[in-house]
């Protein structure tokens, strides 16, 4: 089958492009199933702020690196916390790079954030990448999202949406180092996983 190459977004807001409804049920399926065979290689856990506070998602990577956060600081790192190396980003997930961001670099990190029902993510740019040319892809997979965009410094006023289950957004271009986080997800809003919460993934090119 021929796939439908570069998608237009339904709505920008704030610079960033959102392609709502952008992945088939089918699709969506297809990706989850791959991301557990990523957990498996590479499996979920809770990560620490340099400040020592747990976060409130759980998190894994796919890719050459993955993002990581302990008492030491974020950053990218070719391994696990505990040890080995992550797993390839699935053809599955890639292929949503490349209808989205088609003009840019193949991304090398694919963040994988679990969300369960009272998980949220604070507001904060993606800044530790090496080339902000680059893009950011947000795939957005089980229970609804309020996702809240901000500006390019903290504060300000902002912009929420409901982000749902097969939803793509990408920051780009001006506002590739926008403020942005998730207020709260909506617990049973949807079916796609079957022991509920929220997935997103962030794709980067992060080296
Ligand atoms: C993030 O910005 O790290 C996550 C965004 C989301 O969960 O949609
Ligand atoms: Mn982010």
């Amino acid at each position: 089958m021929v796939k439908k190459l570069e998608a237009k977004p339904t709505v920008t807001i704030r610079g960033v492009a959102l392609f709502q409804g952008l992945l088939s049920p089918g699709e969506q399926v297809r990706i989850v199933d791959d991301l557990r065979d990523v957990a498996r290689d590479a499996p979920f856990f809770r990560p620490v702020t340099s400040r020592g506070q747990q976060m409130s998602v759980r998190m894994t990577s796919a890719g050459a690196v993955g993002w990581v956060s302990d008492r030491r600081g974020y950053r990218y790192q070719e391994t696990h916390p505990e040890g080995g190396q992550w797993p390839p980003i699935p053809e599955s997930v890639r292929a949503v790079w490349a209808r989205v961001a088609p003009g840019a670099r193949a991304p090398d990190s694919c963040l994988v954030n679990f969300y369960a029902e009272t998980a949220r993510m604070g507001m904060h740019q993606d800044r530790d990448e090496a080339d902000f040319d680059q893009p950011v892809v947000s795939i957005s997979l089980g229970d609804d999202a309020l996702f809240r965009i901000g500006n390019l410094t903290r504060g300000g006023k902002t912009e929420s949406v409901w982000l749902r289950s097969g939803d793509v957004l990408v920051m780009g271009g001006a506002a590739r180092l926008v403020f942005h986080g998730i207020d709260r997800i909506r617990p049973g809003s949807s079916t796609l996983l079957p022991e509920g919460g929220r997935i997103n993934l962030t794709l980067r090119v992060a080296r």
